[in-house]
């Protein structure tokens, strides 16, 4: 989908459907599409189809021109109620009228500025979020199927026009484009199985994004993380034949190789069986999207390099499988970390704490200003937040705060969870520094409770558990079913204002 900007009050355009919104319930319509009709669509002012248009949440009215008129069709959205408004419901309505463009076919949309004369927020960030939720809606993966296959990429162009000049227009669509490229790679990479996406594809995959933005890229391999002590990573990944990858890369900026570095941390296990301690058969094909907090942070890596963004960026992505093998590691197993810390091993399925604890403790050498990591870890947090809010954890009030306030518009919500040290006695172990899992209770903040010991206090640091958020079971408009891509957004953001000498 291409996006234009025109200039003029109605210009003379000849698309195929003109956008506007409405509130529900509401006598008159927004104040934009009451100066329109008058001039553009007189027919519309007394006829019955603003009668029968309720303007429920995300309810879609397509309205036929006469013969004469300029443009065809009016396509008309409804945003609910305007005491329950939210960004998130414009995204949604906004996301299910150009799907609706795409199911007719319909190549040219237009969206003035004025169809969002009157709604509650800034016209900017109205323009910004409306093409997120466009191009976001329109996402599917088709990449695997060879029949039925929908082949409609309308709307081809999506023009949005405004009286006067948007001096924002090339700023945001830039960003938009980047944030969304960032945000598919991220589904895709979530939504392909696990016999494709491997770790060597992930591999591939980041090899790529670092070599389109000039990042420098390292791998290393199971050889490699044994060298280096890696012993979680290693303990995870010596029970699968598919090869592991520890990949890390960075943006750095002419001039900063010396500014700390924001760091971030994704678990890739490209599969999750379980391991020895084995899953349950059914449902078991969902841990295919266990690489997702590696793809979210892969996917932020490639909005960034799009971007430029000024800020030294460093991503680290343990990637491997975890499988049932005479070689994997063992329940009562204990193993020497990266840290030197020792580890009883009590559930092999707590295999992501295994690797990710390797990859916060191999990002010290870098001296980071902050470190974030991503993970499906615990199915606690489904129990605990749902699918749409993620678990956030860390040692620095500010940085959670941070990730709250920035992602709440953009739709990414975070919930804190506490950390206190009494639940590290879960954690005790007889014959090692600690175990790996503790005794169900607070599993969320156990599997935090473990990560933090091996962060400092000094480095601000922030764990955010998206087993929930990370695959959507119902369609929500601009997250289709599936892969949401979840976290890209406020990463981006958080990486760009994160103030490099004061923190927040
Ligand atoms: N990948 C799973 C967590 C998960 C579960 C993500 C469901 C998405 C949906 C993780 O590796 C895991 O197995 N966690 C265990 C931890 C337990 C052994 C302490 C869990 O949640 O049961
Ligand atoms: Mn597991
Ligand atoms: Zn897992």
């Amino acid at each position: 989908m291409e996006w234009r900007h025109m200039e003029g009050a109605f210009p003379q355009w000849s698309g195929d459907v003109i956008i506007f919104y409405a509130f529900q319930d509401e006598e008159a319509p927004l104040s934009g599409f009451a100066r329109w009709m008058p001039s553009q669509a007189p027919w519309l002012q007394d006829g019955p189809v603003l009668k029968d248009f309720r303007a429920k949440k995300a309810e879609l009215h397509l309205v036929y021109a006469p013969a004469d008129a300029a443009v065809s069709r009016l396509l008309l959205v409804g945003l609910g109620k305007r005491k329950d408004w939210s960004l998130e419901n414009f995204r949604h309505a906004t996301a299910m009228a150009v799907r609706r463009c795409r199911d007719l076919a319909l190549e040219r949309a237009l969206l003035p500025t004025a169809a969002m004369e009157g709604l509650p927020e800034r016209e900017e960030t109205l323009v910004r979020e409306a093409l997120t939720a466009a191009a976001l809606g329109l996402y599917r993966y088709d990449a695997l199927k060879t029949r039925d296959v929908e082949t409609s990429d309308c709307p081809k162009e999506l023009t949005v026009c405004s009286e006067g000049p948007l001096p924002y227009w090339p700023r945001i669509t830039d960003e938009v484009k980047a944030v969304c490229e960032g945000i598919v790679l991220a589904r895709d990479l979530a939504t392909a199985p696990a016999n494709v996406l491997t770790p060597s594809f992930m591999a591939q995959t980041a090899a790529g994004v670092a070599s389109r933005h000039g990042m420098r890229f390292d791998v290393l391999d199971l050889d490699r993380a044994k060298e280096l002590g890696m012993g979680g990573f290693v303990a995870v990944a010596q029970g699968s034949q598919e090869p592991a990858r520890f990949i890390i890369m960075e943006h750095c900026p002419e001039g900063l190789k010396d500014q700390a570095p924001f760091v971030l941390v994704g678990k890739g296990i490209t599969f999750d069986t379980g391991g020895i301690s084995i899953k349950p058969a059914a449902k078991m094909e969902e841990m295919k999207h266990d690489m997702a907090g590696a793809a979210t942070v892969l996917g932020t890596m490639e909005a960034i390099g799009r971007l430029s963004v000024p800020r030294r960026v460093i991503a680290l992505m343990p990637c491997t499988e975890n499988m049932p093998d005479g070689r994997a590691y063992k329940p009562g197993d204990v193993v020497k970390t990266h840290s030197g810390l020792t580890v009883e091993v009590i559930s092999t399925d707590a295999e992501g704490r295994m690797i990710l604890c390797d990859a916060l403790s191999y990002a010290m050498q870098f001296q980071p200003a902050a470190m974030v990591d991503l993970a499906t870890l615990t199915g606690a947090c489904v129990i605990a937040l749902g699918d749409r809010v993620a678990g956030l954890l860390g040692n620095h009030e500010d940085l959670m705060q941070v990730m709250q306030k920035i992602g709440a518009p953009l739709g990414e919500l975070f919930w804190p969870l506490p950390l206190y040290d009494f639940y590290f006695e879960d954690l005790k172990s007889d014959v090692a520094d600690f175990k790996n899992v503790g005794d169900r209770k607070a599993g969320t903040i156990i599997g935090a409770m473990f990560l933090k010991q091996f962060v400092p206090d000094t480095v601000p640091w922030a764990h955010v558990d998206i087993a929930g958020t990370v695959w959507a079971d119902k369609d929500l408009g601009w997250i289709p079913k599936g892969a949401t891509g979840f976290g890209v957004r406020t990463l981006v953001s958080l990486v760009q204002s994160w103030n490099v000498t004061k923190g927040a």
